[in-house]
C-alpha cells in the first residue's frame, strides 16, 4: 500500500509538472480509504501554501536538491506542511516523512530530512517571520498574481488573500423549487448534519462540516446540488421564461445547467462544451434532476457550421473558461499551475466566445456573461471592450448579485462576500426598430 506522503508528494510533482490536482487525485489509487484521504489532504495543503513552504525549507537546505531528488525537496515541504500546518503531532509529523524517503526508495537522505525538519520545528516562529517579510511569499502566491489581485481590489486585497489560503466550506443549492429552505434544513438536521442559511443567496446552505454527497437526505433525487453561493445566481440573473431555448455555451459539469432546467419549467436548454468527456458530467447531472437537455459537444467559438449554431437563442449563457483564481480555495493548485502569460490567451478565446455568440442571440434576448476569475482583464475590461464595438450590446443591471460593482458588471470576492470568487455582467441585445 502507497505511503500517503509519498502519494502526496507524487501528487504534487505532477501538479508541477503541470496536471491539476483534481485529475492527478481521480487517477490515484489507494487500497485504504483514510489513506487517500490523508494523501488528498496532504496534496491539497502543499498545493495551498507551496510558495511559503519552499521559501522556510530553502533557508534550511546548504544547497538545493538535484533536479533527479526534487522529489525530496517536495517530501521536507509535505513534512513543513504537517508541522505547521496540521494536527500531526510534531513527532510524527518528522518521523513519517523520514520514514516516506525510504518510501521514495532514497533512504540516504532521511538524516538530511529528519535534520531539516527538527530544525524548522525549533525555529520556525523565527523562520515564518523572515519569510513573511515578503508579502507574496506570506500569502503563498506567485508575484504576478499577488500583484494583479492588489492592482484589482486594492482595498480588498488583504481579506481577499486571506481567504484564498482558507479552507473552503461545502456549500449546497437547495433546489427551492422542489423543497422549501426551513424543511431542507430540518432534513439535514434529523440526518446530524448541521448548517446555516447563506447571508445573501438565498438557496444556498453552508454546511458545518463537509460530508459526503451519500449522506445528504435527496441528494439522488436533485433536491440538492453542490455549488458554492458565488456559483448560485446564473439562473436568477438569466430572467427566464418558460418556453424559452436557452444556450448555455459552456456547461460541463453542469452545475449551471442544471440550475436553469431546476428554476422554470418548460425551457428548451442546449448544454454546449468543447470536451464532449466532461459533457458525460452533464448528463449525470441532470439525470439526478429529472431534467433534460440537448447535450451538445463542440467549440462555442465557432458555432456557423455546427446545428445548435444554425438556432436562435433567447437567453445565452457564457460560463467562460478563464484563470480560475477566484476558486483558488478549492483548487489551490491554480496559483502553481498558472502563468501570466496565460492571461491574453484567455482574455481573446473569452472575447472570440462572446462575439461568436452574440450573433445567436434574439433581438431583445440576454446573454449573461460569467467567470470564475479576480482578474479585471477577464471580466469588467472584457465587457467594457465588447459594448465598445457591439452598438446593439446594452449592459442590464443584476440586483440579486450581492458582490461589488466594478465598472460593467458586479464582482464577487472570496474573504467579502463568503464566496468563491465570482464576475456576472448580463448584456441585453437591443432590438433593431
Ligand atoms: C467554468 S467551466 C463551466 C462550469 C459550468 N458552467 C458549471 O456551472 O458547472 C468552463 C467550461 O468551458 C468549457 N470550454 C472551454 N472552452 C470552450 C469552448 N471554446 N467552447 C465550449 N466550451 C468550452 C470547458 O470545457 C469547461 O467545461
Amino acid at each position: 500500500m502507497a505511503d500517503p506522503r509519498v502519494a502526496a508528494v507524487n501528487n504534487v510533482l505532477a501538479v508541477l509538472d503541470g496536471r491539476s490536482l483534481d485529475h492527478v487525485l481521480a487517477v490515484a489509487t489507494a487500497a485504504d480509504e483514510r489513506d487517500r484521504a490523508l494523501a488528498a489532504e496532504l496534496s491539497f495543503g502543499v498545493c495551498r501554501w507551496y510558495r511559503r513552504l519552499d521559501a522556510l525549507i530553502s533557508l534550511l537546505l546548504q544547497k538545493p536538491f538535484k533536479n533527479k531528488d526534487r522529489d525530496l525537496h517536495v517530501l521536507l515541504l509535505v513534512g513543513a506542511y504537517q508541522l505547521l500546518y496540521s494536527r500531526i503531532p510534531p513527532h510524527a509529523a518528522v518521523s513519517s516523512v523520514v520514514e516516506a524517503s525510504r518510501g521514495l526508495g532514497k533512504a540516504w537522505a532521511s538524516k538530511l530530512v529528519n535534520g531539516v525538519l527538527r530544525r524548522l520545528q525549533r525555529e520556525h516562529a523565527a523562520l515564518e517571520q523572515r519569510v513573511d517579510t515578503d508579502a507574496a511569499t506570506r500569502f503563498a502566491q506567485p508575484d504576478w498574481l499577488y500583484q494583479a489581485i492588489v492592482a484589482a481590489w486594492p482595498a480588498q486585497a488583504e481579506r481577499i488573500l486571506t481567504a484564498l489560503q482558507g479552507r473552503p466550506p461545502m456549500v449546497l443549492r437547495v433546489a427551492l423549487n422542489k423543497i422549501g429552505m426551513e424543511d431542507y434544513l430540518a432534513r439535514l438536521t434529523a440526518q446530524g448534519l448541521g448548517a446555516r442559511a447563506h447571508p445573501t443567496v438565498p438557496s444556498a446552505l453552508v454546511l458545518d462540516s463537509a460530508v459526503a454527497v451519500d449522506r445528504l437526505p435527496g441528494f439522488e433525487q436533485g433536491l440538492v446540488s453542490v455549488q458554492d453561493a458565488g456559483a448560485q445566481l446564473a439562473a436568477s440573473c438569466l430572467d427566464l421564461q418558460p418556453g424559452q431555448r436557452v444556450l448555455d455555451a459552456c456547461a460541463a459539469p453542469g452545475g449551471k445547467t442544471l440550475d436553469i432546467l431546476q428554476s422554470v419549467d418548460g425551457l428548451q436548454v442546449t448544454a454546449l462544451d468543447v470536451d464532449a468527456e466532461r459533457l458525460q458530467r452533464v448528463a449525470q447531472n441532470l439525470r439526478r434532476g429529472g431534467v433534460q437537455a440537448d447535450l451538445q459537444a463542440g467549440d462555442a467559438a465557432q458555432p456557423q457550421h455546427a446545428d445548435w449554431g444554425q438556432v436562435r437563442y433567447d437567453r445565452i449563457l457564457v460560463d467562460a473558461p478563464c484563470s480560475a483564481t477566484g476558486v483558488m480555495r478549492r483548487h489551490p493548485d491554480i496559483r502553481l499551475l498558472r502563468r501570466a502569460s496565460d492571461l491574453p490567451e484567455l482574455a481573446q478565446r473569452q472575447s472570440t466566445i462572446l462575439s461568436a455568440l452574440w450573433g445567436l442571440l434574439v433581438p431583445g434576448g440576454r446573454l449573461l456573461y460569467v467567470t470564475c476569475s479576480l482578474l479585471p482583464a477577464e471580466n469588467a475590461q472584457q465587457v467594457e471592450a465588447f459594448l465598445a464595438c457591439h452598438a446593439d450590446a446594452q449592459s442590464v443591471e443584476l440586483p440579486t448579485v450581492p458582490g461589488t460593482p466594478c465598472g460593467e458588471g458586479v464582482q464577487l470576492l472570496p474573504g467579502i462576500d463568503d464566496t468563491d470568487g465570482f464576475y456576472y455582467a448580463a448584456l441585453h441585445k437591443v432590438p433593431v426598430s
